[in-house]
């Protein structure tokens, strides 16, 4: 297939771009602004691969979106561009208004205009917290925080694409991801970077809430069958084979690092913070689709992962993160 791919430097994107090159010889051209998240480091095992291409430029930009696909036309569009940290939009939500609002009717604009089959990628937080059970693609969407209410917003956009438009469309949310090249303001990157440097382990509330770990080359699978394989309109959840408690998480961190216990430090819970996350997978799993990697294997897989690459992460811990990280918790990274 050749394919444009939307925030295709970020965590998620760029294994999403490793994959369809490497493993399934796609064309592929990367839009992505690069924001603090977005990294042009993340193509460094592919940036000369004949097939891939790299144009920097904003999903809200129309002139920017057609000259990408006019540069190598797709025949498909994989949206993964998107402002994703919580806590950034509990603080500063404008950007996730403008990037989701606005620039996923961009892209649905332009797909609209060619005939392009689409695939948004969503999230599980669409559908808010649930106490037990696992959410179906038929839950409602009830989004708790900007970020999630912005998401639920662009997935509305994309639905009304088909039932208006008879776009060929389809949508694949994922639970939370883990793996390498994940920016370190998310839970398991910061842990460990903080556990190998001695700093503090920040735990909101009493750490009990819970989430369905997926790994990151696990849900990039699932997103590339539902580009192939799934029905124009529908959803398909991808959740993770296991769920843990955030300070399971920490703990099994604590151990893999070699830090002391003492490291962990119990916080002021996130405002409206959801509890647990779950999601059925049944639909995507008809498709085909099966999670390779159990949480406990991911998680000693992605500390050795962190341990080696230094080069990766040192730029971003010496950089901008530093200040964000103290306005977020109010104190500096050692
Ligand atoms: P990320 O923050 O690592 O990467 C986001 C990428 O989008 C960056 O490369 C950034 O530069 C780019 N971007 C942001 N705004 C843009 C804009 N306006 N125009 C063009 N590019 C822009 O995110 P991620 O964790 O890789 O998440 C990717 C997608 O997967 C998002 O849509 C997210 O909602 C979804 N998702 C993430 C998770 C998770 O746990 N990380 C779980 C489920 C779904
Ligand atoms: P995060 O990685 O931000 O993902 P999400 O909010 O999308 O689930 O957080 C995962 C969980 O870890 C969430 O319950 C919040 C918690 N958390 C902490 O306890 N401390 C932290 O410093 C961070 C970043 C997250």
């Amino acid at each position: 297939m050749r394919l444009l791919v939307c925030g295709g430097a970020g965590f998620i994107g760029s294994t999403f771009v490793r994959q369809r090159l490497l493993e399934r010889a796609d064309e592929v051209t990367v839009l992505d602004k690069l924001t603090y998240a977005g990294r042009e480091e993340n193509f460094h095992d592919f940036a000369d691969h004949p097939s891939f291409r790299f144009l920097r430029g904003a999903i809200e930009d129309p002139a920017a979106v057609a000259g990408a696909i006019d540069a190598a036309p797709p025949d498909a569009i994989v949206n993964f561009a998107a402002e994703t940290h919580v806590d950034r939009s509990i603080s500063e939500p404008d950007a996730f208004v403008s990037t989701h609002a606005l620039g996923t009717y961009v892209l649905l604009e332009a797909a609209r205009a060619r005939r392009l089959r689409y695939l948004q990628v969503s999230t599980d937080e669409v559908y808010g917290s649930i106490d037990t059970g696992a959410f179906t693609e038929g839950s409602p969407l009830r989004p708790s925080s900007p970020y999630s209410a912005t998401k639920a917003g662009a997935d509305l956009l994309v639905q009304s694409y088909f039932h208006t438009y008879e776009l060929p469309a389809v949508i694949c949310r994922g639970s939370n991801n883990y793996g390498p090249y994940q920016y370190p303001e998310k839970l398991i990157p910061l842990m460990i970077l903080n556990a190998l440097h001695g700093d503090p382990l920040p735990v909101y509330g009493d750490g009990m809430q819970v989430r369905n770990w997926i790994h990151s080359t696990d849900f990039a699978r699932a997103i590339g069958q539902v580009l192939e394989h799934g029905a124009p309109g529908e959803v398909y959840n991808a959740g993770g084979p296991d769920e843990q408690p955030n300070i399971a998480v920490v703990e099994r961190i604590l151990e893999l690092t070699g830090a002391e216990g003492s490291l962990i430090e119990h916080i002021s819970d996130r405002p409206g913070h959801d509890r647990r996350y779950s999601l059925s997978s049944e639909k995507v799993r008809a498709l085909g689709w099966t999670p390779r990697v159990r949480f406990a294997d991911g998680l000693e897989q992605t500390v050795a992962w962190y341990r080696e690459n230094r080069w990766w992460w040192e730029p971003i811990r010496s950089g901008d993160y530093r200040e964000y990280y103290e306005r977020q918790y109010g104190r500096s990274l050692g």
